[in-house]
């Protein structure tokens, strides 16, 4: 960082004139008080309306943040890109795909329907994700216990944001179980359509991976143990400064800016980022791509993790949500930002 300063080869160079660009959209979407917060859950009802944070990392470690950029909210579906780009890492894309499609839905998130294939739509919305968790369930070493699998997954969470520790909200986590009927009926509706990697299937496609193990080993995990998995990922604390770093190491190919650790393949963020581009925002996707053009995902809590490419990772946290569920402020900040510089993609 400092080699770089003294040649001034910085990605955005005159970073005090972005940051006081970034500090104006930032106050014009504090003004936007349209949107409702969550309200499924007691936990998620009580988050103030008032929260309103935006941090940035570029890929060569500048930062800026303003605002709530401190409280701590549950990440819930901005897990689902991350949970998708271990399981690509550690599996690739054939196999993963051989369960989850690449298709945007069209419909909401938690919709009870499958793709033509009868397998989830894509690993953005919540039958995907689940997909998702029981491929990470079945893939990981048969003799781990679901504590030891959770905390890989936590260990690869925390790496992607540079070593800082995510927390976990044990009341949302049984709240969220607690409201799960859509989720278990998309579970059992997938169950019904064999959509979970089943032994001999999954040992097809895993042979490479599966030859050190016993023949007759346990590799397809419990329904619920998978659903508790879900709902674990979705529970994941952090606030925006936590996941500004998460999205900056999306943002560098996999390789984290602040720790400089190799945590992801770049084929990996190829695929995660070509999917929060066409599935991240849900029913809004198609015209965020079109307006904003740069990979996000939201979650239910009012973070939205945003990537501009070899450029910067954004985390956007303010509660109060549109009708389809993306963060109001979020979403006007993505298209304020647009409008100033040209990070859309096209
Ligand atoms: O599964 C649920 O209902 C939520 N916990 C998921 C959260 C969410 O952000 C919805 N996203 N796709």
């Amino acid at each position: 960082l400092i080699a770089a300063a003294f040649r001034h080869q910085f990605i955005i160079p005159e970073f005090q004139d972005f940051s006081k660009e970034i500090e104006e959209i930032y106050w014009k979407c504090k003004e936007n008080d349209s949107g409702t917060v969550a309200s499924y859950i007691p936990q998620l009802k009580r988050m103030s309306p008032n929260y309103w944070g935006v941090s940035i990392v570029t890929i060569d470690g500048q930062r800026y943040s303003i605002g709530d950029v401190n409280i701590p909210f549950t990440i819930q579906s901005c897990s689902k890109p991350l949970s998708y780009a271990i399981a690509l890492d550690l599996l690739g894309a054939d196999v993963v795909h051989t369960y989850v499609g690449q298709e945007p839905s069209g419909r909401n998130f938690n919709e009870l329907i499958l793709d033509h294939n009868k397998k989830p739509h894509n690993p953005m919305i919540n039958a995907g994700a689940i997909i998702i968790c029981s491929l990470l369930k079945t893939m990981y070493n048969p003799d781990m216990s679901s504590a030891e699998k959770f905390d890989f997954t936590l260990n690869y969470f925390e790496r992607l944001a540079g070593g800082q520790d995510l927390g976990f909200n044990n009341a949302v986590f049984l709240s969220e179980r607690e409201c799960a009927d859509r989720n278990y009926a998309l579970g059992f509706y997938m169950r019904e359509h064999k959509c979970f990697p089943e032994n001999s299937k999954f040992r097809e496609c895993m042979d490479f991976y599966f030859q050190t193990f016993e023949d007759d080993c346990h590799i397809h995990s419990d329904f619920d143990e998978i659903m508790d998995f879900y709902y674990q990922c979705c529970s994941l604390e952090a606030n925006c400064e936590i996941v500004s770093v998460i999205a900056a190491t999306l943002a560098n190919g996999g390789i984290c800016p602040i720790s400089e650790e190799k945590v992801l393949k770049p084929e990996s963020v190829r695929d995660v980022l070509s999917l929060m581009h066409s599935c991240g925002m849900y029913d809004y996707s198609g015209q965020f791509a079109f307006k904003v053009g740069l990979p996000a995902k939201s979650g239910v809590s009012g973070g939205m993790l945003v990537v501009v490419p070899n450029v910067m990772g954004m985390c956007l946290y303010s509660p109060p949500l549109d009708a389809l569920g993306n963060s109001c402020r979020g979403v006007q900040f993505c298209e304020e930002l647009v409008k100033k510089f040209n990070f859309h993609r096209y």
